[in-house]
């Protein structure tokens, strides 16, 4: 994925369009590019490999002065990242330019056509198709230009495009890649995301697939693919500026790491609340289709589906529904059994995530019926599903997920609770304890947020290995996954997760002398077994690292060292033990040098399959 902005206005374009794509720089950053309308009537760009910083760089050595353009940050995926390769692209007169998120599927077809029409191609992108359609399409028109090359497109993208056939004016669409419109007064501007925007304005427009926008000193105006105008309403944002700032943090990560008693809890407002029914505003499957219902997908990726490991739990414990847990980009690809009993669960921070989004449109396309976690309002995913429960999470910057990560953990547990409301599998005093036990869960939280210093000196002691392995039973085991994650990512360290039981099957040949394990014993039925684990590792000269609940001192004798985590229902464990995990991942790689909020390859969500 990639982030890409625009600016129609009286001020100076280049500081704006550097400042929105510092907002989206979480969406790619191996390369980036600005595309001005110079005040001379020149479209004049400057592009580069690497982060904003060496653009940058580039625009004070020499600046454009303008008030019209367009900016990108990229997530290469046609072609390496460089300075060709870099956004915006351009036909060849270099009179039309534009910045592309997303991937144009049939662009060899297209590029061949566009050759053998005489058009001349640069890079190896996928993109360069776009300007030598819009140049093949121009009329006198650049919306209608826009609109016939779109056309020919197959493939995800939002695209902005300047030209100095008409310079007072910057074009826009998307398809299922994300685009939002900024209103400012006498000034607008476009965006993949609304943190870029969000020193600017707080109404925006939350652009659906195939709707066009045309920004000039008349304002802006939107269109559907057949050209005819349409109203949109104004999405007024409500959360604070400072949800996208670092707030005195020295990453987003730790920020985010500390947002998450906060999050835990708005994410619970007004749905369990003591004494009431559990409210699902946006959610109206009713109690007879919950009844009926045989089977639940609970489909996601990454962050995304450990949660959805977790939900299964939460949901078959608590309301006796079967459930599967899928990897999205697999689901898809193994010929589900699907029919109108079915629900599908899609669990997705971004809502854009481009495999999320074909598991949930081949479940509906066979009669299920879908409910969205997600936290981004008007994502794909929340438009495009039955009904939508959002996380509460405010904007998510750092590239590794942590409160996205538990408030999905809240949505999974509410949902398992509505259900069994519904389907009556719970008393209601069992139910009010469950929820007791959930809306203690943010002071808990707040709890572990004190005991950084023992992380930090245990992140000193492991930093330097190659390998980690994670274990854990049952829910522990999902903890152990999502704890794994988060070191690979952030600290390149190459780690495992597996079920403590799974050991003696396979990976216990792995361990040797001053093997790192890191061990989560939250589940009291199975803690004697996972202790046993621990020994059979330690036999083979493992260091073990334990996270247990207070009060299981007897843990120590098996262990190099244990952090206590405190005691809460243990359905909801992983909530509280994946903080310590986080933390340990987060200063694991500050000690590493690392660059915590924007690891390598990586990129904040996947619009590509
Ligand atoms: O936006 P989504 O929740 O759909 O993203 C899913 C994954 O790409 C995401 O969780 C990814 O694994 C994160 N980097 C995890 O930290």
């Amino acid at each position: 994925m990639c982030g890409i902005v625009g600016y129609y206005g009286k001020r100076e374009v280049s500081p704006l369009l550097i400042k929105g794509l510092s907002k989206l720089e979480y969406r790619g950053y191996d390369s980036a590019g600005v595309a001005i309308l110079s005040n001379d009537g020149d479209l004049t760009i400057t592009k580069c490999k690497g982060r904003l910083a060496n653009l940058e760089e580039k625009l004070e050595e020499n600046p454009i002065h303008g008030h019209v353009g367009i900016g990108h940050t990229r997530w290469a995926t046609h072609g390496q990242p460089s300075t060709v390769n870099s956004h915006p692209h351009s036909n060849e007169k270099g009179t039309i330019s534009i910045v592309h998120n997303g991937i144009i599927e049939n662009y060899i077809h297209l590029r061949e056509w566009l050759i053998a029409e005489g058009y001349k191609f640069n890079s190896e992108t996928d993109t360069e198709v776009i300007p030598h359609l819009i140049d093949y399409y121009y009329d006198g028109d650049l919306l209608s230009a826009l609109m016939h090359a779109t056309a020919k497109m197959e493939g995800s993208y939002a695209i902005g495009v300047v030209s100095t056939y008409e310079p007072d004016k910057v074009v826009a669409v998307r398809k299922d890649s994300p685009l939002i419109v900024g209103l400012g007064k006498e000034e607008n501007f476009i965006a993949s995301d609304i943190p870029a925007v969000l020193s600017e304005t707080r109404d925006v427009y939350l652009l659906k697939n195939n709707e066009f926008v045309v920004m000039d000193q008349d304002g802006v105006r939107l269109y559907d693919a057949e050209g005819r105008r349409i109203e949109k309403e104004i999405y007024h944002v409500t959360w604070d500026a400072d949800a996208a700032e670092k707030g005195g943090y020295e990453h987003f990560m730790m920020k985010e790491i500390h947002e998450q008693p906060k999050v835990i809890k708005d994410t619970m407002t007004s749905r369990i609340v003591l004494d009431q029914p559990i409210n699902l505003d946006n959610i109206t499957i009713s109690k007879e289709q919950i009844e009926k219902l045989s089977k639940i997908y609970i489909v996601a990726c990454g962050t995304a589906y450990h949660a959805g490991v977790v939900g299964k739990y939460a949901i078959e414990k608590l309301a006796r529904i079967s459930v599967e847990v899928d990897i999205a980009s697999e689901f898809k690809h193994r010929d589900p059994i699907i029919d109108e009993n079915t629900l599908m669960i899609v669990v997705s921070q971004s809502g854009e995530t481009a495999d999320t989004l074909s598991a949930m449109r081949l479940a509906k396309s066979r009669g299920a019926r879908v409910i969205a976690v997600t936290n981004v309002v008007g994502s794909t995913v929340s438009r495009e599903a039955d009904d939508i429960l959002y996380t509460w999470a405010g904007p998510e910057i750092a590239v590794a997920s942590t409160k996205a990560y538990v408030t999905q953990l809240i949505a999974m547990y509410t949902i398992a609770l509505y259900f069994a409301q519904n389907k009556g599998t719970l008393t209601t005093e069992q139910l009010e304890a469950y929820k007791k036990d959930m809306l203690e869960l943010p002071e808990k939280a707040e709890e572990v947020l004190k005991n950084k210093e023992e992380i930090q000196k245990f992140a000193s002691k492991t930093y330097m290995n190659k390998d980690m392995f994670f274990l854990g039973r049952g829910l522990d085991y999902a903890v152990a996954m999502e704890g794994s994650l988060k070191l690979k990512e952030i600290s390149y360290i190459h780690s495992e997760a597996y079920a403590g039981g799974e050991l003696k099957h396979g990976p216990i040949a792995l361990m040797e002398d001053g093997t790192i394990v890191i061990t989560i014993a939250t589940q009291e039925e199975l803690f004697d077994k996972m202790v046993s684990n621990i020994k059979e590792v330690t036999a083979r000269g493992a260091k073990v690292f334990a996270f247990a609940p207070e009060g299981h001192t007897e843990i120590e004798e098996a262990v190099n060292a244990v952090t206590y985590i405190p005691k809460v229902n243990e359905l909801f464990s992983p909530v509280i033990a994946i903080i310590p995990l986080q933390l340990f991942s987060y200063y694991v790689s500050v000690q590493k040098g690392c660059d915590v909020d924007k690891p390598r390859n990586l990129a904040k969500s996947v619009t590509v399959e």
